[in-house]
């Protein structure tokens, strides 16, 4: 693994990548990095939660209002299923999805895929949901209501990102425009 101070990439084939994946907490900016590495690359952008908003006709409060965490999963891995089958995409999951292992195992599986983590501090992550949250319109994050809870998906899930990524970019001492930056650097 080569590691400089702000990127690390595994030893991977960079070239013929067909989608790219950002995964990373929530907070990590993983939609507006997704939505501007997509309009640079001229690819489609596929926001998960989105996708799993359009598929049950509710957004994700109300799903786990109405339905429950479980429910939102099973939602969640039909929707990475149908997502990971673009071409030319770059796909934000939600910070939650590798926390199944069929979801895991599934964009493992996914020939010509560069997976990057957005890596930052929980304290980071924690004060820009809040920032986030004030601003008008903007949807809730069910599980950040409870902050001990959060802060222990974080613990759990961070070796998960790491795992699953061949990039960690360090999202929270680089923009978004330099991220996406770093990443049009790695796939030209
Ligand atoms: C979740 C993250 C959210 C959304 C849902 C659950 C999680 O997405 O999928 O609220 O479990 O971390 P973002 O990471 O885009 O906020």
């Amino acid at each position: 693994m080569a590691t400089s101070c702000n990127v690390t990439v595994e030893d991977t084939k960079l070239c013929g990548v067909k989608r790219v994946v950002l995964t990373g907490f929530m907070g990590s900016g993983k939609s507006t990095i997704g939505k501007l590495l997509a309009q640079r690359l001229e690819w489609s952008f596929i926001d998960l939660d989105l996708a799993i908003e359009e598929r049950c006709g509710r957004t994700v409060p109300q799903i786990f209002a109405e339905f429950g965490e479980n429910r939102f999963r099973v939602e969640e891995s039909a929707a990475l299923l149908t997502a990971i089958k673009g071409t030319n995409a770059v796909i934000a999951l939600g910070g939650g999805a590798p926390e199944t292992s069929a979801n895991r195992d599934l964009l493992r599986a996914a020939s010509e895929t560069m997976i990057i983590h957005l890596d930052a501090p929980f304290e980071t992550l924690q004060k820009r949901c809040l920032r986030q949250a004030e601003k008008p319109g903007a949807t809730s994050r069910p599980l950040f209501s409870n902050l001990e809870g959060a802060r222990a998906r974080y613990m759990a899930r961070r070796p998960l990102y790491e795992a699953l990524s061949t990039i960690r970019l360090n999202a929270a001492t680089q923009s978004p425009p330099e991220l996406v930056e770093i990443v049009w650097q790695l796939l030209a």
